[in-house]
C-alpha cells in the first residue's frame, strides 16, 4: 500500500473506533455552509485536531469537525471546515477528508460552496447546482504514484456530477418552490479575487460560477468511484463590465442567508438519493 493509502486506512480506524456508524453520504460544507452540520442527528462529533494525518489547521482558520449522524433517513459523514489550496496545503491534504470518508464506506458525495457569478442571468442569492466543472487550479490531487486500490491511474471525467443527482436536485427544487440556477464551475486556486479580464476570459471558457474550492475534492472523490452531487452559493456578481469591489464579509452574509435553502434542498435530496 501506497504511503497515502496507509495514512488514509490509520484515519479511518480512529474514526471507527470512535463511531460505528457507516456513512452512506459524505457531506463537504463550504464557506458560510456549516448550519446544516447542525441539523445532524449526531452520533459523534470528532475534530480534526484529533484524527491521525489529517491536515493540521492554520492559525487563520478555526479547527473543522466531522459529525457522523443521521440526515434525511440516510446515514452522513459531514466535514464541517474545509482545507483550501490558498491556505499553503497540498491538494492530497485538502482532498484527504475525502479518501479517508470513502474508507469509512461513503458511496455518494455532496459539496457545497459560495462562488462568484459569471453567467450573467444569475445573482447575488441564487443557488445553483453544479453540472460540470473546469479544473483551472493549476494542479491536480492525482498526480504522483497511484494506489489502485484507491482508484485508477487515468479516471474518467465525463460525467464527474452525477446526471441522476441532478435531476434530483431539479426536481426537489421544483417540489419546494425553490429556484435552482444549473451551470458549470470553474476553480481557481485563490486566494486573491480575479481581475475583470479574468472573469471576462472565465465566461468565455464557459463557466458559470467561480471559487477557489470543490474541484479537487470532486476529482479525488470521482477516483474513489463516488458519485457526486454539487451545489454552489452565488454570492457576488462578477460581470467584468459592471464589477464592483469584493466585499468578504458581505459574501460570507449572502452564503450564510443561502444556507437555510441549501439545508433545505441538500435534506430533499438526501432522502430520496440511491447510494451503493
Ligand atoms: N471569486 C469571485 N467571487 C467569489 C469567489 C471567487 O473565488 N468565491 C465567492 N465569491
Amino acid at each position: 500500500m501506497t504511503a497515502l493509502g496507509e495514512k488514509v486506512e490509520k484515519a479511518a480506524q480512529h474514526i471507527r473506533k470512535r463511531c460505528e456508524l457507516t456513512p452512506a453520504v459524505g457531506v463537504i460544507l463550504g464557506t458560510g455552509l456549516n448550519n446544516l452540520a447542525e441539523q445532524i442527528d449526531a452520533a459523534a462529533r470528532i475534530s480534526y485536531d484529533d484524527i491521525p494525518h489529517f491536515p493540521r489547521t492554520t492559525v487563520d482558520t478555526h479547527s473543522g469537525e466531522l459529525v457522523i449522524g443521521t440526515l434525511g433517513g440516510k446515514t452522513v459523514a459531514a466535514l464541517a471546515g474545509r482545507f483550501h489550496y490558498y491556505e499553503g496545503y497540498s491538494l492530497q491534504e485538502v482532498t484527504f477528508p475525502v479518501r479517508v470518508a470513502k474508507a469509512l464506506g461513503i458511496d455518494a458525495l455532496i459539496v457545497s460552496n459560495a462562488a462568484g457569478g459569471l453567467n450573467p442571468e444569475f445573482q447575488a442569492g441564487d443557488l445553483m447546482v453544479i453540472t460540470d466543472h473546469i479544473n483551472f487550479m493549476g494542479d491536480n490531487p492525482l498526480i504522483g504514484p497511484n494506489d489502485d486500490r484507491l482508484g485508477p491511474r487515468f479516471p474518467d471525467m465525463s460525467e464527474p456530477y452525477t446526471r441522476e443527482y441532478i435531476d434530483l436536485a431539479e426536481s426537489k427544487a421544483l417540489e419546494l418552490g425553490q429556484k435552482l440556477r444549473r451551470g458549470v464551475y470553474l476553480g481557481c486556486p485563490g486566494p486573491c479575487l480575479e481581475t475583470r479580464a479574468e472573469y471576462r476570459f472565465m465566461r468565455d471558457m464557459g463557466a458559470d460560477a467561480v471559487g477557489m474550492s470543490t474541484v479537487p475534492e470532486v476529482i479525488v472523490a470521482v477516483h474513489a468511484g463516488l458519485k457526486v452531487l454539487g451545489f454552489s452559493a452565488i454570492t457576488d456578481e462578477c460581470f467584468p463590465d459592471a464589477l464592483e469591489p469584493a466585499d468578504i464579509d458581505k459574501i460570507i452574509a449572502t452564503a450564510n442567508a443561502i444556507e437555510p435553502q441549501l439545508a433545505r434542498l441538500a435534506h430533499a435530496c438526501l432522502v430520496e438519493m440511491r447510494v451503493g
